[in-house]
């Protein structure tokens, strides 16, 4: 028997059977997966389309390439979601029919109605999932994490995937967009399988969910005239087009970033030495470093991937989660932060005893 269902059996073990736990449960991700669209746009590619060089990107940005979907050959945020989530499950050796239930955080679904999530569910396989989407733009797969973590925990839910996925290309026209925002955006999808596990002491310690909906005009997608904020006039090319105040989202993210940091570690009763990793949303290698410095944190201990992947919105913390974990670099018995912040805006941020 695997550690998953050894651990699954001894947690049912416990409820004698019945389905109902004695006592709260502890909470483990099992298992990560990740999956990248096919087509690769990198800074040599950028400089072809646009006023803009490598040097420029990479001092800037830390991004050298991007994945980007190939829509001529069917890749949607579903598609990659469904990848993502059946790498997951073989990853935690889950069966996904025995998903109870299936989040995806994405702010790209292929349409309003159905959720994502119901059709990735019912092309992974699982098929006695519940399932929806959250909308929490860069942050969701964060906010996400703290909301199956509590389902878990309380005992209502044993099994539950929880996916985050973007593919803001759909959002972009490289032809009339900002050079700012052309130059960061990837799309990807990363997955995780969080499974009831008998000790108790595992799942989240500490965590937080923000908003400021003051700030939601410095990153949005208009989808009709009356979404441009007051001041800006409509304009038919950036309908359905993201638009986002770079150089504003920049500064709120270099003071939110340590302050949430430091939050999560007070409710907590720990000190950032205390915490084995780091694992944050990859918006720009800049702002990262910044929070390295701020802690005193080594290079090994904050994960920086965006040179690889740019900003991949919802899929950058699964990312670089499965990265890690795949490395060895995030093991069982680990202490491990994930922190995430982005349009809304929102920010937030999930501490857990692996
Ligand atoms: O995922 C969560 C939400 N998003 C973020 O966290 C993104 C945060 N923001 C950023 O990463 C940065 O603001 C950008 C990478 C988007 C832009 O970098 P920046 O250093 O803030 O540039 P800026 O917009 O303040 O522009 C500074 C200068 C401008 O030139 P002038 O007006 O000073 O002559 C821009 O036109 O840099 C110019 N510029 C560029 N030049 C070459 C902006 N983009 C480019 C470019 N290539 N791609």
């Amino acid at each position: 028997m695997d550690a998953a269902s050894t651990a699954a059996a001894g947690v049912r073990g416990k409820a004698g059977g019945s389905g109902a736990f004695h006592t709260l449960p502890g909470v483990r991700i099992a298992g990560t997966g990740m999956a990248l669209p096919s087509r690769v746009l990198t800074n040599a590619d950028l400089e072809k389309m646009m006023d803009t060089s490598d040097e420029w990107i990479v001092q800037r940005t830390g991004i050298r390439q991007r994945f980007l979907i190939d829509e001529t050959k069917g890749e949607c945020t579903r598609t990659l979601s469904t990848t993502a989530l059946r790498n997951a499950c073989a990853d935690a050796k889950v069966d996904p029919a025995s998903l109870d239930l299936l989040i995806v955080a994405t702010m790209t679904p292929e349409m309003s109605c159905p959720p994502s999530a119901c059709r990735i569910a019912a092309e992974a396989g699982a098929v006695n999932a519940g399932a929806w989407d959250l909308s929490g733009a860069c942050s969701g797969f964060v906010f996400g994490l703290n909301v199956v973590s509590a389902l878990v925990r309380s005992g209502a839910y044993r099994t539950i995937g929880l996916v985050g996925a973007d593919t803001l290309s759909i959002y972009q026209d490289y032809s009339t967009a900002g050079r700012g925002t052309s130059i960061i955006f990837g799309d990807a999808a990363g997955a995780v399988v969080i499974t009831a596990d008998a000790d108790r002491r595992l799942g989240v310690l500490a965590q937080s969910m923000h908003s400021d909906g003051r700030g939601w005009k410095d990153i949005y997608v208009p989808e009709k005239d009356r979404d441009f904020p007051e001041g800006v006039e409509p304009d038919p090319r950036k309908i359905k087009r993201v638009q986002m105040s770079g150089a504003t989202v920049f500064k709120f993210a270099v003071g939110t970033f340590p302050e949430v940091i430091e939050q999560t570690l007070d409710k907590a009763g720990l000190k950032a030495s205390d915490v084995d990793m780091f694992v944050c949303h990859q918006s720009n290698a800049r702002i990262l470093q910044a929070a390295r410095d701020r802690f005193g944190l080594s290079t090994d201990k904050l994960y920086i991937n965006i040179e690889r992947f740019g900003n991949t919105v919802g899929a950058s913390v699964p990312l670089c989660l499965h990265e890690l974990r795949a490395a060895g670099r995030v093991k069982p018995g680990m202490k491990v932060m994930f922190v995430a912040f982005g349009g809304g805006l929102t920010w937030g941020s999930s501490l857990w005893q692996m």
